[in-house]
């Protein structure tokens, strides 16, 4: 079992990597007074049934049975998940798990950072995409008006527990999705770093091997990233943005028929093909990255996107202020900038460019 410390202003809890991990969380529980309510993936109930219920089996446990989707990652089902917490009497000493992908992480610990003001969570992330990302750093929040985690808050776990057996029945999109902000890693830290994520990527795609390493690595890299900003002040965090500004444009103007990780590769690439056209880096060093990852499936829907759709929905995001649109780019694997302004000429090319591209590796 592994066992990863972090320390934010706010709260310091540990992730813990492993396959007994849910006994050690499910006894710790019980020694714990309060209520808890488990927040649980409909899929992930029917396929792992079981296990669900050995976790929720006592008087205090009370299972919640949620059908993620970002259609349903909104206020109303918040609002639903508070009448369950009132109806039985919840209060601020008890607690919350979600076990789940990350858009039942997003939307339970949006849920524990508002009622009543803030109570405690667990996070039992599913997916691969929620055990190296969403399930740490205590972003939560919903979709609201069709434009991805408009409305949110802060809210770090009070643990996670990370059991890899979930990924066994994982179906293969979901494997892309995953990879997709594990690809984002590479870019981020130095070359040592991008070979050893290009290693794992192919073990997790062509093989589909996954290790404790491997999210363990992307975890801790996250944590010293969040603990020097947690609240993205200083805008360091913004590092762990890289393509998400175009991906939220391509999944809102695709109306989420396309997977969050599955639009961060391709969100990736296209600030690559704008790193590219400003100077950043060479036509040369573009192919040699697209041809270091191009076992990385590309959804083919971004191609067909309506680029001033893209547009509209990238001045919604968060991570822009006023009318422009500022983006994360690279240099070289750890060479990082952030709000970076661009013209919506350069965001138009590069999508065009990004089916180019991927025809000539
Ligand atoms: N809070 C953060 O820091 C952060 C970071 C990245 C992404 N996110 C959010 O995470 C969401 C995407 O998370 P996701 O990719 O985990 O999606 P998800 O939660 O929708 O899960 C994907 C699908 O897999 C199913 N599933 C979950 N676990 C399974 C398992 N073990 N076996 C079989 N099926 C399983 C779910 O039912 C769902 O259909 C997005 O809404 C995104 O905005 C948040």
């Amino acid at each position: 079992m592994k066992k990863i410390n972090i320390n934010t202003q706010s709260r310091s809890y540990d992730v813990n990597i492993g396959k007994n991990v849910l006994t050690k969380m499910v006894s710790e529980l019980k020694k714990s007074d309060g209520e808890v309510l488990f927040i649980c993936d409909k899929n992930v109930y029917d396929l792992h049934r079981e296990k669900i219920i050995s976790l929720t089996d006592s008087r205090k446990h009370h299972l919640y049975l949620f059908n993620s989707s970002e259609r349903n990652k909104t206020l109303k089902s918040v609002e639903l998940i508070y009448k369950y917490l009132k109806k039985h009497n919840f209060s601020r000493t008890d607690k919350i798990v979600a076990i789940g992908g990350g858009i039942v992480g997003d939307i339970a610990g949006y849920v524990a950072a508002t009622y009543m003001r803030g109570i405690q969570y667990y996070q039992v992330p599913t997916t691969l995409l929620s055990m190296v990302d969403s399930s740490v750093g205590g972003k939560t929040g919903v979709n609201f008006l069709n434009v991805k985690n408009l409305i949110g808050s802060f809210h770090q776990p009070e643990k996670v527990y990370i059991d890899l057996a979930f990924l066994s029945t994982l179906p293969d999109r979901e494997i892309i999705s995953g990879a997709g902000e594990i690809f984002k890693y590479a870019f981020l830290s130095d070359e040592e770093n991008y070979l050893i994520i290009r290693d794992y990527l192919l073990k997790i795609l062509l093989q589909r091997k996954f290790h404790e390493n491997m999210i363990s690595r992307c975890i801790q890299f996250k944590a010293s990233v969040v603990e020097k900003d947690e609240f993205e002040k200083s805008g360091l965090r913004k590092i762990l943005n890289l393509g998400h500004t175009f991906a939220h444009g391509f999944e809102s103007a695709l109306r989420f028929k396309i997977k969050h990780g599955e639009a961060v590769i391709a969100g990736v690439f296209c600030s690559l093909i704008i790193s590219k056209k400003i100077g950043l880096i060479t036509d040369l060093e573009l192919h040699k990255f697209a041809s270091d990852f191009e076992f990385l499936p590309v959804n083919t829907k971004v191609f067909r996107v309506d680029t001033e759709n893209i547009i509209r929905y990238m001045k919604s995001d968060k991570k822009t202020s006023g009318i422009r649109i500022k983006l994360v780019l690279v240099s070289k694997p750890g060479n990082v900038f952030i709000d970076v302004e661009v013209t919506e000429k350069l965001i138009k090319e590069s999508v065009v460019e990004l089916s180019e591209l991927f025809e000539s590796v």
